[in-house]
């Protein structure tokens, strides 16, 4: 039988509560499917630096590049507001991102059929969603130099953070729009600020030219305001919508509340083929949720959902994958609700009921 190794970072807040349920589900696949999982913990974010010194340290990310995949919780809390920039939580996530060259984010916004009505738009509006924001996620703004904050000759202080592409980074991003496409309905919106930013002028060009290469995809062109607009207005329009770094993390939360709560929205983090093996990460698109951490009531699905991803692009486990997304379906159909997703007269679940459900629901799938 086959074992694949996988990387456990729960890091901070909610993240330790969400990746508590996952590893239930994790020893549930280990047991009843065509796979075994080796499963090693750490630390990352302020977790790691309380016990480190550093949001990432050097053995983690050793173990990161080694295992077939890693799966993540969440990272930060008002815990590590002072400390300085490069060893706050935060960084550990983007050095890790950056260490792994984690380059295609795909962030997918499915609405679960038994969830429409949760969500802050207009049934009519988001039932059946199933559109895959592609945010590119280890350049642009996020990582640009220069960057800091300064004080002038003359006194005057400026702070300043450099947008920047290469020609490589957004190809390589744009084919995997057009092959994820491809496999979907055959439509990328690409995404930038074209009237304002030379970026977005280059992003454009390079769009252009990789989509001539993918004849049976449309491509269309969209400003980044214009996209976040129409997300909320007809947010079926859209496919695949593949957009950079910074476009994609504002676009990503905008889309993720069309599905009823960001506690729902999974990602798949993916770097390129090499010798036929692609660096993973996976992890929910929601934050370390301070002020409801330690209460044992957030979503555990993003996590979950986010190794049913995992299933499917790293263990090409596609049956695996279908019974967990059923699961968690089935589960919702039948009003087990996190606070975050119940609708008036549902009594909420906690972190590990909804986790309970999961198990017994797949157990049920399983017989
Ligand atoms: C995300 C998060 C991160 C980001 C933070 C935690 C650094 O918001 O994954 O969307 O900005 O990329
Ligand atoms: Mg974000």
């Amino acid at each position: 039988m086959t074992t694949h190794s996988l990387l456990l970072l729960p890091g901070d807040g909610i993240g330790y509560e969400v990746v508590a349920e996952l590893r239930r589900v994790i020893e549930w696949m280990d047991s009843n499917s065509s796979a075994q999982f080796s499963v090693t913990e750490d630390d990352i974010g302020g977790a790691a630096y309380d016990r480190y010194g550093t949001p990432l340290a050097d053995e983690t990310l050793a173990k990161a590049k080694t295992c077939d995949a890693v799966v993540m919780g969440s990272v930060g809390g008002p815990k590590w507001d002072d400390v300085e920039r490069h060893l706050r939580p935060e960084a550990g996530l983007l050095n890790l991102r950056k260490e792994l060259d984690l380059f295609a984010n795909l962030r997918p916004a499915t609405c679960r059929p038994a969830l429409a009505s949760a969500s802050s738009l207009r049934e009519e509006l988001v039932s059946g969603l199933d559109i895959l924001i592609l945010r590119e996620l280890t350049a642009g703004v996020y990582f640009g130099e220069p960057r800091g904050i300064e004080t002038l000759d003359d006194g005057r202080r400026r702070a300043l953070d450099t947008q920047v592409y290469f020609e490589s980074e957004i190809e390589r991003l744009m084919h995997v729009a057009f092959e994820l496409a491809a496999r979907r309905s055959s439509k990328v919106h690409s995404v930038e600020k074209a009237n304002v930013m030379e970026t977005g002028v280059f992003w454009r060009e390079i769009a252009t030219r990789v989509g001539s290469q993918y004849p049976a995809i449309e491509l269309e062109h969209m400003y980044a305001d214009n996209c976040a607009m129409q997300l909320v207005r007809a947010p079926k329009q859209f496919d695949v919508i593949a957009t950079d770094n910074l476009f994609g993390d504002i676009l990503s939360d905008c889309a993720a509340m069309l599905t009823g709560s960001l506690g729902m929205l999974p990602s798949a983090s993916l770097g390129p083929l090499t010798d036929g093996k692609r660096a993973a990460l996976y992890e929910p698109v929601h934050g370390s949720a301070p002020d409801i951490a330690g209460q044992g009531i957030a979503n555990p699905l993003a996590t979950i959902l986010s190794f049913a991803m995992c299933l499917r692009f790293s263990f090409a486990m596609n049956a695996e994958a279908d019974m967990l997304e059923s699961a968690i379906d089935n589960v919702l159909a039948n009003d087990v609700r996190t606070v975050d997703i119940a609708t008036t007269g549902i009594e909420p679940a906690s972190t590990s009921e909804m986790g309970s459900a999961i198990i017994a629901e797949l157990d049920r799938l399983k017989s």
